[in-house]
């Protein structure tokens, strides 16, 4: 069943991957030109299968596919189309191409309820350091004040926004109806859970809590050769003492993950002691307290490390998402839906952020995991097996009939 729609989206996956930023990977940032491709190739399909679309004022990509009646309440799909750099072929993708093949399958036949395919603009923070840029715009928490955020080239938001075409005073016409019936994200779970188990699909029913921050250790850039060891304020060893308890801490609590993933060095010559040094920092726990728990002690071993080496520490927390946990009702009619397909139901959490996470403040909102083998992510071997997506097709399928089953809907 569904094996060749499943070979269709994994090569459509594959194919997408050449719109890339850098060539000979798969690196794809908000709004970036390579965005550009991907959305025309994805509306042609659209238009193709009857769908009318259109790209929204925050960069995503919509795709509406009517219902049975005018009245029919919205059901939204979707996932993210940026990618981390050097990214593999489905994180984020996947869930986009999936829900347009389903509309694809449906072939013409409508439900009572609307269905919109959202490609998300921005979901992995990577461009502007703020993730969900493009769910944020659907859930109405875009803050303003996100507009004014610059690239590492000192591009803003609002200018990205300008750049590819579009208006950025409107970014509210991007918000979801409250009305709607809800948001279902299809992805790969990015770690081993699944793999480990044997099993196809896992319904999520809650997705951990994220910080992200940048840590900026100051201290006094000099030359190297001619700056006595006793006496220097390197910005850099501070930093790597600190990245060192960051491990440390994370190591001892338990369901604590912590990374910091990247570090900007100034001025960043190898014979010029570092006077400033940028580090991220990614924490994350099933559990707000523990995180934020996690967070307070960073932020405060950071300061103590400078203080000793006569550096400077701040700490710019641009992220605290809470934990997130599914929509009860919707979730069931997932979990029947793969029980009715055929696959066993195994539910379980995300350590991964996803714009469902975003969804699940203004909608009931579900999320679907394919298995990913090797649990790997983020990295250019990111994998899925054929009939793994045929089965979240098979179950995808059976969701819009479950949803239809679920209650009684407007009849004009
Ligand atoms: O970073 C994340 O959790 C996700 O892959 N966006
Ligand atoms: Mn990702
Ligand atoms: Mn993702």
């Amino acid at each position: 069943m569904h094996t060749a729609k499943a070979r269709e989206v994994i090569d459509v996956c594959g194919d997408l991957a050449a719109c890339t930023e850098e060539p000979g990977f798969t690196t794809r940032t908000f709004l970036s030109e390579p965005m550009r491709e991907v959305h025309s190739r994805l509306r042609g399909w659209m238009q193709r299968i009857g769908m009318s679309t259109s790209i929204d004022p925050a960069g995503n990509l919509r795709g509406v596919y009517d219902g049975a009646t005018p009245a029919a309440p919205r059901l939204f799909i979707g996932s993210h189309l940026d990618t981390v750099p050097h990214a593999g072929r489905f994180d984020g993708v996947l869930g986009v191409v999936a829900g347009i093949a389903l509309i694809d399958l449906l072939a013409g036949r409508r439900f009572p309820f609307s269905i919109e395919v959202v490609g998300f603009s921005e979901e992995e923070g990577v461009r502007f350091g703020v993730p969900f840029i493009g769910s944020r715009a659907l859930a109405g928490t875009f803050d303003e004040t996100l507009l004014r955020r610059p690239d590492p080239a000192g591009r803003t938001v609002r200018e990205a926004i300008l750049d590819y075409g579009l208006d950025p005073t409107l970014v509210e016409q991007a918000v979801a109806p409250e009305a709607s019936v809800g948001y279902l994200e299809i992805h790969i779970e990015q770690g081993p859970v699944l793999d480990v188990l044997g099993l196809p699909l896992g319904v999520v029913e809650t997705i951990a809590g994220q910080t992200r921050a940048n840590v900026r250790f100051a201290g006094a850039a000099n030359h190297a050769g001619t700056t006595p060891m006793e006496g220097r304020h390197d910005a850099l060893a501070g930093a790597a003492a600190w990245i060192l308890e960051v491990e440390r801490l994370a190591k001892s609590t338990p369901g604590l993950v912590a990374t910091v993933g990247r570090i900007d060095v100034e001025p960043g010559a190898s014979n010029a002691v570092p006077g400033s040094c940028l580090a991220s920092l990614d924490v994350r726990h099933a559990d707000d307290w523990a995180r934020r728990a996690a967070v307070d002690r960073l932020k405060a071993r950071a300061e103590e490390i400078a203080a000793a080496r006569g550096l400077l520490a701040a700490c710019d927390v641009m992220l605290d998402q809470a934990a997130t946990p599914m929509d009860g009702p919707l979730t069931g009619i997932l979990a029947q839906a793969v029980e009715r397909s055929g696959a066993f139901v195994h539910r379980m959490a995300s350590g991964a952020g996803h714009d469902a996470m975003v969804l699940a403040e203004r909608l009931p909102t579900a999320m679907l995991f394919l298995r990913s083998p090797g649990g790997l992510s983020h990295h250019p071997d990111e994998a899925v097996l054929e009939s793994d997506v045929a089965a979240a097709i098979g179950a995808g399928m059976e969701f819009f009939e479950g949803l239809a089953r679920s209650r009684s809907w407007p009849t004009s």
